[in-house]
């Protein structure tokens, strides 16, 4: 058998208040303070704790050569390579790891730069649900959130005395002037009323289509509304659609150069809510949008040109806000409204469209259909431009 070092592990010196039982029994505070080292790699799920004698051999392990446990050399015992074998952090060409090996040739043929691959690994989320979570925070504590935080950084940084501003003409009042003041993020959504054929496929048409596609020898980039590094949009929508006419309930995934519905799988009407439910983290005020839409990147589109690139991740991550901002828009030359969440259980969410995380990440969902005309949960609206007596603005 022969082993190599993972790609990609970052190793994190944590510290942690543990409840001791038996301290507390002599006469202690029963808490205690534990130092421990972590390891996040990027092709594991799992946060691993190591000792430091399992520190020390990962960073005398190659990621590259793959070597004879026995010409390891004494420092690194077969007993502590074992462990690390275990852990999923060593890796070995035997056939019982063959999926972990998998796992780890799938980070290496990416072309992830190392750090963005463990971050991006290691912020998603599984069964979290913020309600929940915000409901305890607030058990704990009654002071006001004022109180808790302090006061925010003002709005905007003042570099100069009012006196020394160049005051600039005003924007003239124009058609995109009243789409931006349209745009307020609904979290109260008319279940009650279809969304129509037409306003669905032009809405994901303005915001997701291909107006045209080029072809470099080998190369075809699409031309989308919104820009992207490399002209790549390495982004795709998949869809939970839950209220349209003449489209079932289901998963789709929308094809941007063709304008298409590509079907994934049938959802009941019934389970609908839940499933958008657990995709947005519990969060209730965006679970009956009529179309939910995750924002997944391919990363290797753009990796392909941008190799283990410092910046790659951050331009693939924008694309995200720039589509939403597009469908935000889109709605509301409609009449529709959109939102847009980064709370959100990227790994629930994996399973449900089937997608591998370091090959088609989860960045945001956001989804788009008809406001209700009740106000359940607070919208950002102090122009009046959808309720005609704004609700108050969001702490
Ligand atoms: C990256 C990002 C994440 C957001 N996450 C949430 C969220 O988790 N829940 C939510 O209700 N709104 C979320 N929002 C919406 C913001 O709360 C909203 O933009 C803000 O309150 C301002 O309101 P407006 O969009 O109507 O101007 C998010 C917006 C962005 C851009």
């Amino acid at each position: 058998m022969q082993v190599r070092r993972c790609a990609v592990v970052f190793i994190e010196p944590r510290e942690r208040l543990d409840f001791d039982l038996g301290q507390l029994v002599t006469g202690g505070t029963g808490i205690e303070i534990v130092r421990e080292w972590i390891a996040l790699a990027a092709h594991r799920d799992e946060e691993i704790p190591l000792d430091a004698d399992e520190v020390s051999a990962l960073g005398m392990l190659s990621p590259e050569n793959w070597i004879d446990p026995a010409e390891a050399g004494g420092n690194l015992p077969w007993q502590l390579l074992e462990g690390l074998i275990a852990k999923g952090l060593l890796i070995s060409d035997g056939d019982d790891h063959a999926a972990l090996r998998e796992q780890d040739e799938q980070v290496r043929a990416s072309h992830w730069r190392g750090f963005s691959a463990a971050l991006h690994r290691h912020t998603r989320w599984h069964a979290v649900d913020t309600l929940e979570a915000e409901r305890r925070f607030g058990d704990e504590t009654d002071r006001p959130f004022l109180e808790r935080l302090g006061t925010p950084e003002t709005p905007v940084r003042e570099r100069v005395e009012p006196s020394r501003r160049i005051a600039l003409g005003p924007a003239r009042e124009t058609e995109l002037e009243k789409l931006i003041r349209q745009r307020v993020t609904c979290r109260n959504w008319d279940a009650s009323r279809a969304l129509s054929a037409e306003d669905f496929a032009s809405t994901l048409f303005r915001a997701f289509g291909a107006r045209a596609t080029s072809d470099e020898p080998g190369i075809t980039v699409m031309k989308r509304a919104v820009p992207s590094a490399g002209g790549l949009h390495p982004t795709e929508a998949y869809l939970l659609v839950q209220n349209v006419e003449g489209v079932a309930p289901g998963l789709y995934h929308y094809h941007p150069v063709d304008h298409a519905l590509e079907p994934l799988g049938r959802i009941e009407a019934h389970e609908s809510a839940a499933i958008a439910l657990r995709m947005v983290a519990g969060q209730r005020h965006f679970m009956n949008a009529h179309v939910v839409i995750v924002l997944a990147s391919r990363f290797r589109r753009t990796f392909w040109k941008y190799r283990n690139h410092a910046k790659a991740y951050r331009a693939v991550i924008l694309d995200a806000g720039h589509l939403s901002q597009a469908l935000y828009l889109a709605s509301a030359e409609r009449g529709l409204a959109a939102f847009i969440t980064a709370a959100v259980n990227e790994r629930d969410i994996e399973s449900i469209f089937g997608l591998d995380p370091m090959l088609e990440g989860v960045l945001a969902v956001c989804g788009f259909g008809w406001r209700g005309d009740s106000i359940d949960e607070i919208e950002f609206d102090p122009l009046g431009s959808v309720w005609p007596k704004a609700p108050p603005a969001p702490a």
